[in-house]
């Protein structure tokens, strides 16, 4: 694993993406959402908006996860944040930007990894982690070598993503997310923390055992996994 302690994490990361996409005009990236990346991907956005960017017009997109319960078009659905965020200004066509299916949460995950498979694998999966440790959606206690299904949350990560709605009682209890095993097929991962408040869970993903109660600890089994910190995120390290 390689950690990479910067105040430019956000100009790291677009350039690992460019970098790829320019080598690879159909590259599969696979895309969070949440606050983390942001930067990251206003960076690329700038970039594109300058003229400076790669095409992408060849890309294809797996989100990481998705609520379930939530109306179609609902901005705080992951599929319309990452539109908004990313891949609408990357003139990335919506078409080309896979989720898994919250209208058909028993179906959706195998159906998900199928989608996922036949695209060759994701190339480049973009991380943030949860205060917990958590990945994607897997909570604390998801088995290593999870596909993608349907998850609860927990209490913590609901009050946690409260912020990006009305209140805790308007977040979702229910997710599809891609498991731990399905993040691990990805070839790169390249993680990105800020702030004080993820130290903990970045010093137990990085420098504790590989265990399910930390669900971001299973970078140290991937071959080539990069995580971006900035100081505050590195400080219990
Ligand atoms: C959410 C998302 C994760 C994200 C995590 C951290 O629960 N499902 O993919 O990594 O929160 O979010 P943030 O980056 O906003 O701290």
């Amino acid at each position: 694993m390689e950690v990479v302690i910067s105040d430019r994490s956000a100009a790291l990361a677009a350039d690992a993406v460019e970098a790829l996409v320019r080598g690879n005009p159909g590259a599969v990236l696979g895309l969070a959402t949440g606050s983390s990346p942001l930067p990251a991907y206003r960076e690329l956005v700038r970039r594109h908006d300058a003229g400076t960017g790669p095409s992408y017009d060849g890309v294809r997109c797996f989100l990481l996860d998705e609520y379930v319960g939530l109306p179609p078009g609902h901005p705080q659905t992951y599929r319309e944040t990452i539109f908004r965020e990313l891949t609408d200004a990357l003139g990335i066509a919506r078409d080309r930007v896979a989720s898994p299916d919250p209208a058909d949460p028993e179906h959706a995950g195998p159906r998900y990894e199928e989608t996922l498979r036949a695209a060759g694998g994701v190339d480049l999966q973009v991380l943030g982690i949860g205060g917990d440790g958590h990945l994607g959606f897997n909570e604390p206690g998801s088995s290593l070598a999870s596909a993608t299904r349907i998850k609860t949350l927990t209490e913590r990560t609901r009050r946690d993503n409260a912020r990006f709605f009305g209140s805790v009682d308007e977040v979702p209890r229910h997710v599809l997310t891609q498991g731990l095993g399905t993040i691990l097929r990805a070839r790169h991962l390249l993680l990105i923390a800020s702030g004080a408040a993820k130290a903990e869970a970045v010093a137990a993903a990085v420098e504790g055992p590989v265990s399910a109660s930390c669900p971001a600890s299973v970078l140290q089994l991937h071959p080539h996994a990069t995580v971006l910190l900035d100081d505050p995120a590195a400080s219990r390290l």
